[in-house]
């Protein structure tokens, strides 16, 4: 069974904290809220706390986990010492949703964190919850989405239950996640920031520390089949920041080049991290020709006998005939529909819904990595009206 804890998101009562943390020091698993996603947590030092992880989530081996710490100090048994941009960084995204590769010191945390790696990813979440969760455990905690592989990651713990109920020890709930999505992924080098996974940090925002950021989401462990995709990928797109123009650049491969639509390819488990049970696809071009693509292909769908589905801004959302027409918040605050996603992804999942289209934003700010995740859930399947 998996016990669970209704707690004050804001000011959670120390004796609930104390359970689930005398859970996690027994070598056992704790799901908790974060500011971007709920965690599935363990000690990071323990093969055997970390080996549940894996289990519980079918997650591949291969794929290494987020170290979460609830103070800087901790880090000192982690990591070798860093200086300049790192610590800049750390100081002025600390606590939140910034994860932060570094050499992992040998014999730190279980190999089976670091998929045998020689670095660690670490990251101070800020949630009242979770950090004192990890402070009364007092050991880093090792935690990926609180989902089993392959789902939506969870943004409340209705989500965490529907995957995992009976298959981890414990759920902390403290109400709805914040952000929505998961953590930015960086690695520093020199004076640049590489971002590995885009997420709840934008690259403007890093802009405001780093030199240089550039994009490199394709060299993530996570996802290292991608290859093949990067193989029809046209070369860097570059935009200038206009505070700083003459240093600054954002290097970002456009995640919807026309050249990956032109030849989409089916999806590897890598792939569709994200991914609903239902075919989705992603549709880019003005409003007017998306919409009349989207109801002549719901009409056939729907003539074979086919659930419809579409994936809308709230702007748009009654200007489809599907079956399932889903709003995941609106276009013109797209924090909202960073925060929704997951949650719409899950309900065609509910509803049994089986072609599924989805709207397209622009990629900055947090549209960057909305797009990111939309274009894994679709499979890479995007097509261009
Ligand atoms: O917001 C988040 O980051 C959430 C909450 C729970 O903190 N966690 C999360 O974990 O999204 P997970 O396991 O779903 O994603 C971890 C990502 C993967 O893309 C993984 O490949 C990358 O971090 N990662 C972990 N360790 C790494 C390392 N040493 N080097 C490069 N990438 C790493
Ligand atoms: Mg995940």
């Amino acid at each position: 069974t998996t016990y669970q804890w209704r707690v004050d998101a804001s000011s959670p009562r120390a004796s609930e904290i104390a359970e689930a943390a005398k859970l996690l020091q027994q070598g056992e698993t704790v799901a908790f809220p974060t500011e971007t996603v709920y965690g599935l947590g363990a000690d990071a030092r323990s093969d055997e706390a970390v080996a549940r992880i894996f289990e519980a989530k079918g997650r591949p081996s291969d794929n290494p986990l987020i170290v979460h710490i609830a103070d800087t100090a901790q880090l000192a048994s982690l990591a070798a010492p860093y200086d300049g941009l790192t610590a800049r960084l750390m100081e002025r995204f600390w606590p939140g949703p910034l994860t932060i590769v570094l050499p992992v010191l040998p014999g730190a945390v279980s190999p089976r964190v670091t998929a045998g790696l020689d670095t660690v990813a670490v990251r101070m979440p800020a949630h009242p919850v979770a950090l004192a969760l990890i402070a009364a455990a007092g050991c880093p905690v090792a935690a990926p989405s609180a989902n089993r592989s392959g789902r939506p990651s969870p943004t409340l713990a209705a989500h965490v239950a529907d995957d995992l109920a009976g298959r981890i020890a414990g759920i902390v709930d403290g109400g709805a996640a914040g952000v929505g999505l998961e953590s930015t992924v960086v690695e520093v080098e020199g004076d640049t920031v590489r971002i590995l996974r885009p997420g709840g940090i934008t690259a403007e925002e890093l802009l405001t520390v780093a030199e240089r950021v550039e994009y490199d989401d394709v060299a993530a462990p996570g996802a290292s089949s991608a290859a093949a995709v990067q193989a029809t990928i046209a070369p860097m797109e570059t935009r200038t920041s206009n505070e700083r123009k003459d240093k600054l650049h954002v290097q970002a491969r456009s995640l919807v080049d026309p050249a990956v639509s032109a030849a989409p390819r089916s999806p590897g488990m890598k792939y569709t991290h994200y991914a609903p049970q239902g075919t989705m696809e992603l549709v880019q071009g003005e409003l007017p020709k998306v919409v009349a693509y989207v109801q002549a292909q719901g009409s056939a769908a729907g003539a074979r006998g086919e659930r419809t589905g579409v994936l809308a801004f709230a702007e748009h959302a009654d200007k489809y005939a599907a079956d399932d027409v889903i709003v995941m918040g609106s276009l013109a605050d797209l924090a909202t529909a960073a925060q929704g996603l997951y949650a719409a992804l899950r309900s065609f999942d509910e509803r049994g819904t089986q072609r599924i289209w989805a709207e397209s934003c622009p990629e900055s700010g947090i549209g960057h990595a909305l797009m990111n995740r939309l274009v894994k859930a679709a499979g890479h399947r995007i097509v261009r009206v």
